[in-house]
């Protein structure tokens, strides 16, 4: 076989590189091999990288714009005859779609498989997470009310403990012990040591007007709210555990008229509008005249407490004079009046901690 080296056919002046080399010339067969050889070796390779760098590496070896192997491949396409060259530049096209094609494939599996470089990755250019706020709970929000309100009548909010003694949660407040509030069956009574003096869980908040004038002298004006304890059944009214409002003034000249107005203010605030108060005769082992005050609010009377002058014998257990000094009482339900003031026709639902309940309020 004779070759002319003048002759194009051979493609013999065409095979030289871009760096002037002179090349053999390739017949199509060859080439198309290498082609078919390349795309094996590339498949291979891709298919198994396992992490970023083997990627990397693989695509330097394979697709790399200097000395990859595509690029020699390449080469050898200036290399085919004239006539085979648009054929060979086809395949050449083809297979290099295919091997880039198999290069994303690999990198997308990677991405995909959460490689931990690109979980690890921070966009800081990205919007952050918005913070979900929480919100102080309704019975909170209650109590808060309630001691802002009273604060701008001149109480003070004051605190006393959850777990008493018989003296503060019962004597001082002249409940003798055959008083039917004293049953164990009525109390959460603590396991003391023999012969230590019995302690309760407090049954209501009366026991902070007690260690407020133990300790303090005339004129008083302060409010408690906090938590009581009863073995109750819960039900849509009642629960084992609630809280509850306790207000005190003891002023020179204090009646009922002014305990009066201070329920009305407190209503009217709380609730909103003009709400009226009324008071039915009742009985309180600690309070004398005792009575019981109900709120008109949207129409209709709700009961919301009890209330009265402070009897003459807690202002003698405490050291006052009842001579010199008189004062009012009341105590209510804090449950009650968030309920009412929201809407809430069951009071266990403060307790369920359910969101989609308590983000109403
Ligand atoms: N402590 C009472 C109770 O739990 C409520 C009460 C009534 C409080 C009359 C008072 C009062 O201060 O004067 O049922």
């Amino acid at each position: 076989m004779t070759v002319s080296s003048d002759s194009d056919d051979t493609g013999a002046n065409d095979a030289l590189t871009a760096a002037g080399q002179a090349r053999q010339p390739v017949g199509i067969a060859v080439f198309l091999a290498t082609l078919t050889a390349f795309c094996e070796a590339a498949a291979e390779s891709l298919g198994g990288v396992a992490d970023e760098a083997a990627l990397e590496q693989a695509r330097i070896e394979f697709l790399g714009a200097r000395s990859g192997r595509l690029k020699a491949v390449q080469k050898n396409l200036s290399g085919l005859a004239a006539t085979d060259r648009p054929a060979g530049g086809r395949h050449f096209n083809e297979a290099k779609a295919a091997v880039t094609a198999l290069f994303s494939a690999a990198q997308e599996r990677l991405a995909g498989s959460g490689g931990e470089q690109a979980t690890d990755a921070i966009d800081v250019t990205l919007p952050g997470d918005p913070v979900r706020l929480g919100h102080i709970h309704p019975i909170t929000q209650t109590i808060r009310r309630v001691q802002e309100i009273m604060a701008r009548l001149g109480f003070e909010s004051v605190d006393g403990p959850e777990v008493e003694d018989q003296w503060h949660n019962f004597e001082a407040l002249a409940i003798p012990s055959e008083h039917p509030a004293r049953d164990p069956l009525d109390n959460f009574y603590l396991a003391v040591a023999r012969g230590a003096e019995p302690l309760l869980l407090r049954s209501q908040t009366s026991t902070v007007q007690i260690r407020v004038m133990e300790n303090r002298q005339p004129p008083l004006r302060i409010v408690s709210l906090g938590r009581v304890y009863r073995p109750d059944t819960a039900d849509a009214t009642h629960y084992p555990m609630f809280h509850q409002v306790e207000g005190l003034l003891i002023e020179q000249g204090t009646t009922m008229a002014h305990l009066k107005s201070v329920l009305r203010q407190l209503a009217s605030s709380f609730l909103g509008g003009d709400v009226h108060v009324r008071f039915r005769p009742s009985f309180f082992p600690f309070t004398e005249p005792s009575v019981e005050f109900d709120m008109e609010w949207g129409g209709r009377w709700i009961e919301m407490g009890g209330a009265g002058m402070v009897d003459p014998a807690v202002l003698t257990a405490v050291g006052y004079d009842p001579e010199k000094v008189s004062g009012f009482a009341f105590g209510l339900g804090v449950e009650r009046i968030a309920a009412r003031r929201y809407g809430v026709a069951d009071i266990r639902d403060f307790y369920r901690n359910d969101v989609r309940f308590l983000r109403q309020f």
